[in-house]
């Protein structure tokens, strides 16, 4: 029988002796401030059994975790249109990067990379009464939770120094693929960003996607086949251009971010997320991906 807390522990303390921590990132000031001595890990079973260590409950920027959410709501709404728009093939390259996106005619390669996101943020501005809000109340819900909130200084420092973002908006705009203003979509985009979770609560949020469409609180999100595409694309492209390394070392669908979390699933079986804010040269938590290939490797429970 396994014992679930004592591996999270065994794996919590050899993670925390690596010698190389990762680097918090820079590029939004906001981020640079967070201890990167940071740690902690949650697992949520279906057997409605929940574990945790560490630091598993203090709050993070989800950064990109924040794009599968943000993709299931949009897919709630308008399936068809989202994949007329963005393709489902891994990028190859890193989350910012612009290059394929103009030589692709402004058709971003999948929703997880930044040019995705932004005309997922884009769908949602249009099919949402009041898009921050109705995003917001979306992720409270999954979450069980209205302890779940916009972090505005993180969101500002994003949009002062977010060239990159405006660059990807812009070139979106020129190809004709996104309809509202560059500034409304990366106002929502940016404040999407900045939410900030637990690794407990993204355990419960995430839920849904490892329980075929349905959440902790037993509500249909999405249908069973959605779901499965969604954590399909999490595979192939939740890590960018560590989407293949994730896979081989890990096995599981999953999305990482920049504040240092990565939330990673076992469909009908577990929800588990990490928190380590230092991150490798891809932009991934370096103690996260050490911490589930571990988690993966002892317990025997991937997707492989
Ligand atoms: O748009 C950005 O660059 C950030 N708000 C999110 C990037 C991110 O989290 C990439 N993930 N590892």
């Amino acid at each position: 029988m396994l014992s679930f807390q004592a591996i999270l522990e065994t794996i919590y303390k050899d993670a925390l002796n690596a010698e190389d921590k990762g680097k918090v990132p820079t590029y939004i000031p906001e981020l640079a401030n967070i201890d990167i001595n940071s740690f902690g890990i949650h697992l949520r079973t279906f057997d409605g059994k929940d574990y945790g260590i560490g630091d598993f409950n203090k709050k993070f920027s989800i950064q990109s975790i924040s794009k599968v959410l943000a993709l299931s709501k949009a897919i709630s709404l308008v399936n068809g249109t989202v994949w007329k728009r963005i393709d489902v093939e891994p990028s190859g390259h890193p989350f910012n990067q612009l290059a394929l996106l103009e030589i692709e005619n402004g058709k971003p390669r999948n929703p997880l990379i930044n040019s995705g996101a932004i005309i997922i943020a884009d769908i949602l501005i249009s099919n949402l009464k009041n898009p921050k809000e109705d995003f917001l109340n979306y992720i409270r819900e999954l979450t069980g939770d209205n302890d779940v909130n916009y972090n505005l200084t993180v969101a500002n420092s994003e949009k002062n120094t977010g060239f990159k973002n405006y660059a990807a908006a812009n070139l979106l705009k020129s190809f004709k693929n996104l309809d509202n203003s560059v500034d409304e979509v990366l106002d929502f985009y940016f404040h999407q960003c900045s939410i900030e979770m637990t690794c407990s609560q993204l355990t419960k949020a995430f839920y849904f996607l490892a329980n075929k469409g349905v959440s902790l609180s037993n509500k249909n999100i999405i249908s069973e086949s959605q779901a499965k595409r969604i954590n399909a694309i999490m595979l192939t492209c939740g890590f960018y251009d560590e989407a293949g390394e994730f896979a081989f070392e890990v096995g599981l669908p999953g999305k990482s971010g920049v504040g240092g979390g990565i939330v990673a699933l076992l469909p009908n079986n577990y929800v588990i997320t990490t928190w380590a804010p230092g991150l490798n040269l891809k932009g991934n938590s370096k103690l996260g991906m050490l911490a589930l290939e571990q988690f993966t490797t002892k317990t025997k429970l991937s997707i492989f």
